[in-house]
């Protein structure tokens, strides 16, 4: 094929896909399965391995480039970035309709209202209809370039045809503001994901949105699922369609995603009628709002009214109440999690809120107590928000409310099985750490039996309640001294079926000691560690009588790591779990590996794209001769192994006189 017949057909598949992707993102209507789509987005993949040269910004493969920044840069906005003024109530409301008509001279005005999306305002500046740059609202006049995140996001297009914009009547160079948001779906399974991480979780989809939009490294805000919303289409910094009604469908037209929920209403009448429709129908909404926002249509009475300080006085932001009320803390108690994690929680007076009575609300964490100053007897105002756990948001005092004063203290143990709870130092949450807490225990031995641990398989989530529930496993050593007699006593459970999960039970004890150090659920502990762990040490008992020190010595061990493995060694019940898989016969020790020389006391940094090994094994590599890899340059550095499109660390570097090296050279390094 000739080379223009090659850039044609790499066009024409990038289009296919970029309309693929506006259906399944934008429109929420897939016309191809996930499986086919794959296949399109393969073949472009394909190509362009073939012929790199070939590769644009604007390809669908290349929303996830660039390398992860240090910071962000400021970037200016082309006009204020605006926000809104409130109105709490149907009054408040009149009386800014009264001022619109005192202001421009007329009462036949007509308003759009549009959904109030709870997520972080963000523009995006198109030049000759590609995405240049994305920018966060900051200050209102310069925000923060975070290009990089915003074009990961899947319904943000990357490029628009000319004859596209041609169509809609937009000229090549324009800007969208918007909101960016994080559905509540996706919102929801990621804190479950934090969780089971140990990582602190977001109060919020809105807080989790300014997380993400800010992260440095874009792969994470692609895996964060973010929607965007356009609301605003602007040239020069200015609106120039003569309706907002009209923008809106422009913004669709042009393949963005606009919110469908709007009307053009005639009077305050109707937009009263909105607000209140949709006061109930938002709890049926994917993603969270806070309000309505109602501005006038016309563009040139917008003009007319112009501005405040801080806000247009054409547009009003009206606010649903917070879904609270006020109630007394009976007791704090904290609650168990599938993790460990002591959770303090207030027990209610019993209140309604928004239809439901609430008798429990969520304190989070001692930090929250803390910053909240309760105690219990405190009166407290408890909201219903995105989640579903309602949650005690400040301290009520006055006459009828006085103080509470009883202070409440985690306990040392757990409440549930007596393991030690620990604080980890410059975390939030406090967790009982041994590995056989009941709380814990359906989780722990999931985690145990799937596929990259022990892979029993027919171990299913099924299965693991009835033996949990009825006491036959009460840590994962029990697993092994199972009989089929205890097998045939549960529900759907015949001979064939239970002769082959004893036979994978067995099988398991097979499986090397990597696999059982990544099996004990070690916090922290994930497959890559515990499989640098057993090569480091070759023996459990060696790690279990491992100190700090010495287990920092082990690949990608740092304090944190290293701190919960002792942690997790300290707890009897977790000694005396490692003695009984061991008694069962499972694997205890591997082949330590010795480590090599070569790169001893070297200090490398990898920046750029490599050709002949991706960045993993490259620091694999490294660090199997003896060689640290580390994030980022100083004058510590002795090597700075550049690839292509190389960027301010390979700077930094120079600027050091740290040695640059290519992969030829670190490969004769190593040789
Ligand atoms: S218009 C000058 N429309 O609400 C116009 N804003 O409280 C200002 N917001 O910063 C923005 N949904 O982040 C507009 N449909 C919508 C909106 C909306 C949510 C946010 C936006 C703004 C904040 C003001």
């Amino acid at each position: 094929m000739s080379s223009s017949a090659i850039e044609k057909k790499i066009e024409a598949l990038r289009e296919k896909i970029r309309h693929h992707e506006h259906l399944y993102y934008v429109l929420d209507a897939p016309k191809i399965s996930d499986a086919d789509f794959d296949v399109l987005m393969n073949e472009l993949k394909r190509l362009e391995a073939e012929y790199p040269k070939l590769i644009t910004p604007d390809s669908p493969t290349q929303r996830v480039g660039g390398k992860p920044r240090e910071g962000f840069v400021k970037a200016k906005h082309s006009s204020p970035m605006l926000s809104l003024d409130n109105a709490y109530s149907e009054e408040e409301l009149r009386d800014w309709e009264r001022r619109v008509h005192e202001l421009s001279g007329r009462t036949d005005l007509e308003y759009i209202c549009e959904l109030k999306l709870d997520g972080m305002s963000l523009a995006l500046v198109y030049r000759d209809g590609r995405l240049e740059r994305g920018i966060t609202r900051g200050d209102g006049s310069v925000g923060e370039d975070v290009t990089l995140n915003v074009r990961t996001v899947r319904s943000i297009p990357l490029v628009i045809a000319k004859d596209k914009l041609k169509k809609a009547g937009i000229p090549g160079d324009f800007e969208v503001r918007g909101e960016m948001l994080m559905p509540l779906a996706a919102f929801r399974k990621l804190n479950e994901e934090r969780e089971k991480q140990g990582l602190a979780v977001f109060a919020n989809p809105r807080n989790f949105t300014a997380g993400t939009v800010r992260q440095l490294e874009p792969s994470i805000t692609a895996q964060r699922r973010m929607d965007y919303f356009a609301y605003l289409l602007l040239k020069d910094g200015q609106t120039f369609l003569d309706r907002q009604s009209k923008a809106m469908d422009t913004l669709d037209a042009a393949g963005f995603k606009v919110n469908p929920n709007r009307k053009l209403a005639k009077n305050l009448d109707e937009v009263w009628r909105f607000i209140q429709s949709w006061e109930a129908k938002r709890e049926s909404l994917p993603y969270e709002i806070d309000g309505i926002v109602v501005k006038v249509d016309r563009t040139s009475w917008q003009r007319e009214l112009g501005f405040t300080g801080k806000a247009p006085r054409w547009a009003i932001a009206y606010k649903y109440a917070a879904r609270g009320a006020v109630t007394q803390i009976e007791n704090i108690v904290p609650q168990v999690g599938r993790t460990g994690k002591l959770t303090p929680v207030a027990w209610l007076k019993p209140v309604p809120i928004g239809g439901t009575m609430v008798s429990r609300a969520t304190l989070h964490n001692m930090d929250e107590i803390e910053r909240l100053g309760v105690k219990i007897g405190d009166w407290v105002e408890v909201e219903r928000g995105g989640d579903v756990i309602p949650k005690v948001v400040k301290v009520v005092e006055d006459k009828e409310h006085p103080r509470g004063h009883q202070q409440f203290e985690m306990p040392e143990h757990c409440p549930v099985c007596g393991g030690n709870v620990v604080r980890t130092p410059g975390e939030v949450d406090h967790r009982c750490v041994n590995a056989n807490c009941p709380a814990k225990l359906q989780g722990t031995i999931l985690h145990f039996a799937s596929r990259h641990v022990m892979d029993i398989d027919g171990l299913g989530e099924a299965l693991v309640n009835q033996l949990t529930e009825r006491g036959l496993v009460k840590n994962v050593a029990d697993l092994y001294a199972l009989k089929k007699d205890h097998l045939l006593q549960l529900e759907r459970m015949g001979e064939k079926s239970a002769e082959n999960v004893l036979a994978e039970i067995e099988d398991s004890k097979k499986l090397p000691l990597e696999r059982v150090i990544y099996g004990l659920g070690i916090r922290f502990v994930g497959e890559r560690t515990a499989q640098f762990l057993a090569e480091h040490f070759g023996s459990l008992d060696e790690i279990m009588k491992a100190s700090a020190e010495q287990l920092e010595e082990v690949n990608e061990v740092g304090p944190r790591i290293a701190e919960s493995i002792v942690e997790f060694f300290a707890d009897e019940h977790n000694r005396k779990l490692a003695s009984d898989l061991r008694k069962a016969g499972l694997t205890f020790s591997g082949q330590k590996k010795e480590k090599g020389t070569k790169l001893a006391g070297k200090t490398f940094v990898l920046t750029g794209t490599l050709e002949r090994h991706t960045r993993d094994e490259a620091k694999k590599l490294i660090e199997d001769a003896g060689g640290r890899v580390s994030g980022s340059v100083s004058k510590k550095t002795d090597y700075v192994v550049a690839g292509s499109d190389a960027g301010s660390k390979l700077d930094k570097a120079r600027e050091l006189g740290v040695s640059v090296i290519g992969e030829q050279e670190l490969e004769g390094l190593l040789a």
